[in-house]
C-alpha cells in the first residue's frame, strides 16, 4: 500500500474551507480528514454531518471521518448519509465495538477503529475481520498542534503485525503531531495514511507542505 497524506481540516481556515481543501487536493492529498468532537468524549467541540455533506459537494477525495464522540452509534447513519467514505469510532467510546463496525459497513462506509495512546492494540484483535482501517492516536485526542508521542511508532508496528494476519487489506492511519521529522519513520513502520493538521494548514504554503510530507513518507516507505 502506498502512503496517503490526509490533511486534517481542523487546522484549516473554516471561513475558506472549500478553497483550502482544493489547495491540498491539487497538491496530491489522498483523503480529507474530518475531526468530529463533542465536548464530552474529548474537551473540544468541532463539527458535525453538515460540514461533511458540504465538503462532499466540493471534493472528490474520500472523506475520512474521525468520531471523537461518546455513543457514536447514534450518529453513524447521519455521517454515512452526509458522504463519509470512512467512519472511525474510538474503541474507548463504544461498548459493542463489533456491532458498531458491522453497522458502519452495512451503511456502505469503510469501518475504522481509533485507539488512544493509553489503549492497547489488543482491543483490535477480536474485530479484525470487520476492520478497514485502524487509527493510531499519536497524541491524546482533542486538539491539534500537540507533540507526537514517540512510542506510537512501536504501536504502528504492532498494528501492522496484527493487520498482516487479517486476510484483507487494512489501512493503518496515524493521527497527531505528524510532521516532516516523523513521517518517514511512520511510513517505514507500516503507516499507510498520515493525518496532518498544523504541519499542513499551519504552514504558509499548505500545498508545498503536502508535497513535502508525501515525499518524506514515500522515502520512508521505500526503506521498509
Ligand atoms: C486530534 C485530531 C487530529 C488533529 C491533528 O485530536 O484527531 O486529527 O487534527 O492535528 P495535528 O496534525 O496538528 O497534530
Ligand atoms: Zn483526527
Amino acid at each position: 500500500m502506498s502512503v496517503r497524506i490526509a490533511p486534517s481540516i481542523l487546522a484549516a481556515d473554516f471561513a475558506r474551507l472549500g478553497e483550502q481543501v482544493a489547495l491540498v487536493a491539487g497538491a496530491g492529498a489522498g483523503v480529507i480528514h474530518v475531526d468530529v468532537m463533542d465536548g464530552h468524549f474529548v474537551p473540544n467541540i468541532t463539527m458535525g454531518p453538515l460540514v461533511v455533506s458540504a465538503l462532499s459537494r466540493v471534493t472528490t477525495l474520500p472523506l475520512d471521518v474521525h468520531l471523537m464522540i461518546s455513543d457514536p452509534n447514534q450518529y453513524l447513519d447521519a455521517f454515512a448519509k452526509a458522504g463519509a467514505a470512512t467512519i472511525t469510532v474510538h474503541a474507548e467510546a463504544t461498548v459493542h465495538l463489533h456491532r458498531t463496525l458491522a453497522r458502519i459497513r452495512q451503511l456502505g462506509a469503510r469501518a475504522g477503529v481509533a485507539i488512544n495512546p493509553g489503549t492497547p492494540v489488543e482491543v483490535l484483535r477480536e474485530v479484525v475481520d470487520l476492520l478497514d482501517q485502524v487509527l493510531v492516536m499519536s497524541v491524546n485526542p482533542g486538539f491539534g498542534g500537540q507533540s507526537f508521542i514517540p512510542r506510537s511508532l512501536d504501536k504502528v508496528r504492532a498494528v501492522r503485525a496484527l493487520a498482516a494476519g487479517a486476510g484483507h487489506p487494512i489501512d493503518i492511519e496515524v493521527d497527531g503531531g505528524v510532521d516532516l521529522t516523523n513521517a518517514g519513520d511512520l511510513a517505514q513502520a507500516g503507516a499507510t495514511i498520515l493525518v496532518a493538521g498544523v504541519s499542513i494548514f499551519g504552514q504558509p504554503d499548505p500545498a508545498a507542505a503536502t508535497r513535502a510530507l508525501q515525499q518524506a513518507a514515500d522515502a520512508g516507505a521505500a526503506r521498509a
